[in-house]
């Protein structure tokens, strides 16, 4: 079978974000199965329904097509202020508009994100499963709060931990072998 178009969304705008690392190394973790793709959220404008009728972004136009194209969404996140970053709310607000016109609908989607705090993203992924199930996508189960070491990943974005790497490929296993169900 074909690897599977995946589009990973990184809930920071940081240059230095760990997130991103993160979701390179998955990106890498994930290669036999998924064809990965980032989709950039930091220029889109913030939302504004105003902007619906008068002159819809192009960078959401650009947003929902990646997102509608892809088999499948990985979103990456970090927390901040014990809930979803506001970059990341404003990307999934666009790609839910106009109204009945998202394509959030029936979308494969696995969440995942770290923090250098021990349990830090637990509140912020729940919210995220909760927005996201409420467009109708459908989140695999189970929670993956990882805690940010220097080192976890590489500057080959490879992680050197044995028992690390191992959890997070089994991650992506279990999101594949989700989207192949779904798929089927
Ligand atoms: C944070 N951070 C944070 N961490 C956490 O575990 N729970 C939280 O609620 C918050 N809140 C928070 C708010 C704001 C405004 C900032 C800037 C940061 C710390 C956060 O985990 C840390 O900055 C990470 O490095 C953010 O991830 P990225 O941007 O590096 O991927």
């Amino acid at each position: 079978m074909a690897p599977f178009k995946l589009a990973i969304i990184v809930g920071s705008n940081r240059k230095a974000s760990i997130n991103r690392k993160l979701a390179q190394a998955l990106a890498k973790l994930g290669s036999a199965s998924f064809t990965p793709h980032f989709v950039q959220i930091d220029d889109l404008p913030m939302y504004n329904q105003d902007l619906e009728a008068a002159a819809w972004p192009q960078a959401a136009t650009r947003l929902k097509s990646e997102i509608e194209g892809a088999d499948a969404v990985l979103v990456v996140t970090p927390e901040h202020n014990r809930s979803i970053p506001a970059v990341l709310k404003n990307a999934i607000d666009w790609a839910a508009r106009p109204s009945g016109k998202g394509v959030w609908g029936g979308k494969a989607a696995a969440i995942i994100g770290t923090s250098p705090g021990g349990v830090g993203t637990a509140c912020a992924q729940q919210h995220l499963r909760d927005i996201l199930g409420n467009q109708g996508a459908l989140v695999m189960g189970g929670q993956m709060f990882i805690t940010w070491k220097d080192g976890l990943v590489d500057d080959t974005d490879a992680i050197p931990n044995d028992a690390t790497r191992a959890f997070l490929q089994t991650f992506m296993e279990k999101f594949a072998g989700l989207v192949g169900k779904l798929a089927a």
